[in-house]
C-alpha cells in the first residue's frame, strides 16, 4: 500500500445517486482507488458500469439537481475536494483536473475558432490576455503533434480531421498542466491508427507534462498497452483493483476473467469480434439481484454469492477483488458502509 503523499488523487467512498420520478439509482456504491503521481490508472467495464459517472463526479459535472455525490474524502493532490461548492470546484475544473471526451465534436463550439476554445482555461483560471493565450496554444499544438499548428489555429473543429480535433482536445486538457487528466473513451470514435498514435502522444504527454491520467476504456488492450494500475467496475461498484501485470497474470474476479476471454483475437473475423463472451446482462441498478451483483452471470457462482454481497477483499500486495472466491468465509459478512 502506498502513502497518501504518493497518490495525485485518492477517492473514498465516492456514492453517486440519481432522484428522480422513478426513484432512486445509486449509479456509484462506495468507489475508492487511487491515482499514483504520473501513473496512467484505467478505469473498465461495460457498458453502464459507471466509468463516466466516476470521471463526472470527481469533475463536479454530474447534472444537478437530480444527481447527488456524496464521498468520505476525495484528496487532490492532498487537499479534500469532496465537500466543495459549484463554485469552487469551477476553480479546479480544467486547471487540476480536466477532462478529455470520446468525441471531440459534441464537446467543441462548431462557430468558434479552435484556438479560442483550446486557450479558454487559460482566460478562466490564469487571466491572461487574447495574444498570450493565442501564443501558448501555438505551443501546444506543436507538442501535440499538430502539423501546420499555425494555420490550424484559425480553424473550425468542423475543419480539422477526428484525429486532429482529439489533439487539440488533448492539447485543451493539457494547457494548464493539470495535476490530473481524466481520459473517457478517448480513441473509440478513431480508426484504428489515429488511435495508436493518440495513445502514444498520451504517453509522451504523461512523460513531459507529468500529469497523471485516469483511463476510462472498455478495452482491454488499451488498458495492457497503457495503464501502471487497473480498476474493474461493474453495476457502480468497483470489482477488482491490481497492477496492470497483476490483472493479466492473476485475474481474480470471474467477471474480469470473462472480460480477458472477451478481447478479440486478430484471426477471428471482425464480426464476432465485437460478441462480448460473458453471457448475460448487466444488472437494472434499480433492481440488482441479492447478493453479488455479478452472481446471476457468474460461471463460479456458489450459493453464498446469491445471499450477501461479498466486500473487497485482498488478494496480494495491492491486489484486491470483491468475491466470495477470495473472501474468507469465516468471515461475518458486514454491511457496507459508504
Ligand atoms: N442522468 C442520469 N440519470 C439517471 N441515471 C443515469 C444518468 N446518467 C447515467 N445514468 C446511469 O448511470 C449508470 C452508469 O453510467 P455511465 O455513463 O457511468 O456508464 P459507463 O461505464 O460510462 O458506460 P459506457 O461504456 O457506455 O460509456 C448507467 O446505469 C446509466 O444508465
Ligand atoms: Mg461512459
Amino acid at each position: 500500500m502506498t502513502s497518501a503523499s504518493d497518490n495525485i488523487i485518492s477517492v473514498r467512498g465516492l456514492t453517486t445517486e440519481f432522484h428522480g420520478g422513478r426513484g432512486d439509482v445509486r449509479v456509484l456504491d462506495n468507489v475508492s482507488f487511487d491515482v499514483g503521481r504520473g501513473k496512467i490508472v484505467g478505469l473498465v467495464g461495460e457498458s453502464g458500469s459507471g466509468k463516466s459517472m466516476t470521471a463526472l463526479s470527481l469533475m463536479g459535472l454530474v447534472p444537478q439537481p437530480q444527481g447527488q455525490v456524496t464521498a468520505q474524502s476525495i484528496l487532490l493532490d492532498g487537499k479534500d475536494i469532496s465537500k466543495l461548492g459549484a463554485a469552487e470546484m469551477r476553480g479546479i475544473r480544467g486547471r487540476d483536473i480536466a477532462m478529455v471526451f470520446q468525441e471531440p465534436m459534441t464537446s467543441l463550439n462548431p462557430v468558434r475558432k479552435v484556438w479560442e476554445q483550446v486557450g479558454e482555461p487559460l482566460a478562466i483560471h490564469k487571466g491572461l490576455g487574447r495574444k498570450a493565450i493565442r501564443a501558448r496554444v501555438l505551443e501546444m499544438f506543436e507538442m501535440v503533434g499538430i502539423p501546420e499548428p499555425e494555420t490550424r489555429l484559425d480553424a473550425y473543429p468542423h475543419q480539422l480531421s477526428g484525429g486532429l480535433r482529439q489533439r487539440a482536445m488533448i492539447a485543451m486538457g493539457l494547457i494548464c498542466e493539470p495535476k490530473l487528466l481524466i481520459a473517457d473513451e478517448p480513441t473509440t470514435a478513431l480508426d484504428v491508427t489515429t488511435q495508436a498514435q493518440i495513445l502514444q502522444l498520451m504517453r509522451e504527454m504523461r512523460d513531459r507534462v507529468g500529469t497523471s491520467i485516469i483511463m476510462i476504456t472498455h478495452d482491454l488492450g488499451i488498458i495492457a498497452e497503457m495503464c501502471d494500475q487497473v480498476n474493474v467496475m461493474y453495476a457502480g461498484q468497483m470489482v477488482e483493483q491490481a497492477d496492470v501485470f497483476q490483472l493479466f497474470e492473476n485475474p481474480s474476479h470471474p467477471y474480469t476473467r470473462g472480460l480477458l476471454a472477451s478481447i478479440p483475437r486478430a484471426t477471428e473475423p471482425p464480426a464476432s469480434r465485437r460478441m462480448p463472451s460473458i453471457p448475460g446482462m448487466v444488472p437494472n441498478l434499480a433492481k440488482l439481484p441479492q447478493g453479488c451483483r455479478f452472481s446471476p452471470r457468474c460461471a463460479e457462482v456458489m450459493p453464498i454469492c446469491r445471499q450477501t454481497a461479498p466486500q473487497l477483499a485482498g488478494v496480494g500486495d495491492g491486489h484486491a477483488a470483491r468475491c466470495w472466491l477470495h473472501t474468507p468465509q469465516s468471515a461475518l459478512p458486514q454491511e457496507e458502509t459508504p
